[in-house]
């Protein structure tokens, strides 16, 4: 549904040059809800921008819906329009709502089908349907201050839908809301995505949207994308960085004739009492470092750091023993060159 093709932005402000996309390829499948991850800088409000063509790329292509959006973008004025046309079919959420304090809420939801061109009668039927939709019938009247945050965001989706988008983009939707209303407007975005079909591409700073509604995750880090997948997916790869800052399972090795190894535990195999049969089986003594356990996406996930007495070599068999139960195992090491080594080992 949504392709970049080696996106690059870079910004130019008095003589200085800021590379905040640098190749960027994203692919948001049809329907599913997406989310981009990173720290503040890392470019994802701007990588969210270059998708409805809000901010210019450098180089590089968008394609939203089969669509090359940055193809329109660079022809001339009839193509604005077709640019125009295809932009309405992608629907903007704001941190900040940007709702309109003089007009009110009806009248915001109205705003992009009157730049449509939309008859009034038309603008107001569809307006009330989506106050419906989004559980505000009752605040059609009210004005924007009138409204509590999660009732400003909800205008912000109501508008959003306005233009039958396939498509809803999302920049820290939540990140200005307490953790409350946080979890209402996720469950109404997860909602509309399946109600509706819609393709949802959010942009976070916070792991728990990406564990409480999202399909798959992208890692970005300095204008580029890290890691990216399914989030069950992620959560089987060994050495994520995603699957470790969403299930953060922590301790160290204590000695260095020890093994480390990062379980993995998903559906049926989460309810097995492995790790006792693992010891029982084995005859070994078996630490636990540090455990995680939490749903994602509806699904039971478990991460769990265990400590087997030995170097990896003696516990080859061990380690085997945890995949055959269909379990993802992860040989880690506080010594990174030395992981390395043993992953290769570990395949
Ligand atoms: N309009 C702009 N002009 C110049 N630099 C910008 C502009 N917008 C963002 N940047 C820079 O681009 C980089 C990425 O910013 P941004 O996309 O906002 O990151 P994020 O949303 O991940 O915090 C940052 O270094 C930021 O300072
Ligand atoms: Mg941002």
């Amino acid at each position: 549904m949504i392709t970049t093709t080696d996106l690059t932005k870079v910004y130019r402000s008095r003589g200085r040059e800021v590379t905040a996309l640098d190749g960027v390829d994203l692919h948001v499948r049809e329907g599913e809800v997406y989310g981009v991850v990173g720290q503040s800088g890392a470019g994802k409000s701007t990588l969210i921008r270059c998708v409805n063509l809000l901010e210019r790329p450098s180089s590089g292509t968008v394609t939203v819906a089969g669509q090359d959006l940055t193809a329109l973008a660079g022809r001339g004025r009839r193509a604005g329009s077709a640019l125009r046309q295809a932009r309405s079919r992608i629907g903007m959420v704001f941190q900040h709502f940007n709702l309109l304090s003089s007009r009110t809420v009806r009248d915001n939801v109205e705003l992009p089908l009157e730049i449509l061109g939309v008859s009034g009668k038309e603008r107001t039927r569809k307006a009330l349907e989506l106050l419906d939709l989004v559980g505000l019938a009752d605040k059609a009247k009210a004005y924007p201050a009138q409204l509590s945050g999660g009732q400003k965001q909800r205008v912000g989706i109501a508008r959003a839908l306005a233009g039958d988008p396939k498509v809803l983009l999302s920049d820290e939707a939540t990140s200005a809301l307490d953790p409350e209303t946080t979890r209402s407007i996720l469950q109404l975005l997860r909602d509309l995505n399946r109600q509706l079909g819609l393709t949802v591409l959010l942009i976070t700073h916070e792991m728990d949207v990406v564990k409480t509604i999202c399909d798959s995750a992208a890692l970005m880090s300095d204008g580029r994308i890290v890691e990216s997948g399914k989030v069950t997916d992620l959560l089987a790869t060994p050495g994520s960085q995603l699957a470790q800052e969403l299930f953060p399972v922590g301790g160290v090795p204590s000695a260095e004739d020890r093994t480390v190894v990062d379980v993995t535990f998903q559906g049926e195999a989460a309810a097995k009492p492995v790790i006792s049969q693992l010891s029982r089986t084995y005859n070994i003594d078996i630490s636990i470092l540090g455990a995680a356990m939490d749903t994602v996406s509806g699904n039971q996930v478990g991460r769990m750091r265990i400590e087997l007495p030995g170097p990896f070599e003696e516990n080859v068999v061990p380690i085997g023993f945890l995949r055959e139960q269909g379990l993802q195992v992860d040989v880690a090491d506080v010594d990174a060159s030395k992981t390395a080594v043993l992953k290769e080992g570990a395949k």
